[in-house]
């Protein structure tokens, strides 16, 4: 990466990861064809895709982001012929842990180095109250050995943090258990599974933080239309907003009110991002958004808009970092256990980069304002960042270099692929001084 440079022009960035995972989910176990456009073709969601198809779901595509799924209905799943391989998608994983514990057939699922030790029993506990079998290792972490049994009976689960995969691990469970399976949050999460369950025609009761299902219904297959990822929209909402100059539209971003923390932190900084047009789609609202370059402060950010940001605040930190001003983070406890300890990885990232940083058990606390614009391009040598294997790591850094007073040379990007496969290409095409070795 080369410092310095703006963002200019008009970019679709892919689709929704979140969304794309649950697609084939519930598209697999519908009656029906479903069809799918905007499907995200990252290894995470293509992970997810090839467990059903070795789960016997005729899936053709995908192709240009379309996906046709040929759903087998709820009871239809084969079993596979070997360990299903998750790769580093902690959603495949845990979503996957509560739909598999109700069929009929063992299933293991195994994942990378990243992956198997991230904590499973946030999902196989409450699975267990449900009546499921699953062994974990010994500490709570994949492979995961499901096993089946005779039925899961629905539970009423206050969950202990706000997590939509724990949520969504339940929720799926509840389709196939007996009587009524409930969940209340001790905060909003991403609320996808509750808005495609009612897509596909399955009855879901939401009120004041609770959600529920009753087992033993059935999904009608639908079309659907997957909106731009906000997660891989906030790396440029970020980079247009630090680097002078910038004047960037991001055409039709997924803007449900559970994932735009994002844009309200970087408001609350001083970011001059326009939603323009808002629009629905599938039961989904997306809008377009311009964001153009503003001078930007640090903040606390408010504790309730952490899960309604939790992937985007790498993102934010640079944003942090290019600000005047502290910016104080609690309340984030999880960002320990996503891909890498993001928390640790960015605070020693910033470090290399020059900036005062500060991590806590919770959080951490940036000091903004050391990185000038000017003068500086190539005066430095190439600062080298370790991205841990973490996709959302390696693209924060990548823009940082928009506004950070050296070059920086992110390793172990490989995993951008997860989430964004085209990221450096499109980033490139909009002024980003990103080379790939
Ligand atoms: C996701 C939920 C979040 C998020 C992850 C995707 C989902 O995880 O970080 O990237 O699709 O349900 P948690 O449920 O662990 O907060």
């Amino acid at each position: 990466m080369e410092p310095g440079g703006c963002l200019r022009g008009v970019i679709r960035v892919p689709g929704d990861k979140s969304i794309s995972h649950r697609a084939i989910m519930l598209g697999s176990l519908a009656d029906g064809t479903t069809q799918v456009s905007g499907f995200l073709e990252g290894q995470d969601a293509l992970a997810t895709l090839a467990a059903f198809r070795r789960m016997g779901v005729d899936i053709e595509g995908p192709a240009d982001g379309r996906v046709v799924i040929h759903g087998v209905g709820l009871h239809g799943l084969r079993a596979p012929d070997g360990p299903l391989d998750m790769g580093n998608s902690g959603t495949s994983m845990r979503l996957l842990c509560g739909l598999l514990a109700a069929q009929p057939f063992a299933t293991t699922l195994i994942g990378d180095a990243s992956l198997v030790a991230r904590p499973m029993r946030r999902v196989t506990e409450p699975l267990a109250r449900m009546g499921a079998r699953i062994v974990t290792t010994g500490q709570g972490t994949a492979p995961l050995s499901i096993e089946p049994v005779p039925a899961l009976r629905g539970i009423d689960y206050p969950m202990p943090i706000a997590s939509a995969q724990v949520k969504s691990s339940l929720l799926l469970a509840g389709l196939f258990a007996t009587g009524r399976t409930c969940v209340t949050e001790p905060a909003p999460s991403r609320d996808h599974t509750e808005r495609m369950l009612a897509a596909f025609g399955y009855p879901v009761e939401r009120a004041q933080g609770r959600v529920c299902v009753h087992g033993g219904g059935r999904l009608t297959g639908c079309t659907l239309a997957i909106p731009g990822d906000i997660s891989s929209a906030a790396f440029f909402l970020v980079g247009a907003s630090i680097a002078a100059g910038s004047d960037l539209l991001l055409e039709q971003v997924g803007m449900n009110p559970t994932r735009i923390g994002v844009i309200e932190i970087l408001r609350a900084m001083g970011a001059d991002i326009a939603i323009l047009d808002p629009r629905d789609c599938g039961g989904e609202p997306v809008a377009d958004l311009r964001v153009r370059s503003a001078p930007l402060r640090g903040i606390r950010i408010p504790e309730p808009l952490v899960p309604l940001a939790i992937d985007e605040l790498p993102a934010v930190f640079i944003a942090a970092a290019s600000a005047e001003g502290e910016t104080l983070l609690t309340g984030a406890e999880e960002l320990r256990v996503k891909e890498s300890d993001r928390i640790q990885v960015m605070a020693d990232g910033l470090a290399a980069l020059g900036v005062p940083v500060e991590p806590r058990p919770d959080g951490l606390s940036i000091q903004g304002g050391a990185w000038a614009q000017s003068g500086l391009e190539g005066a430095r040598a190439p600062v080298s960042i370790d991205s841990h294997h973490d996709h959302r790591v390696a693209m924060s850094f990548a823009i940082a270099a928009l506004r950070a007073p050296a070059p920086i040379e992110i390793r172990d990007c490989a995993n951008v692929a997860t989430s964004f496969p085209d990221f450096a290409a499109l980033s490139a095409r909009v002024g980003l001084r990103i080379r790939v070795v």
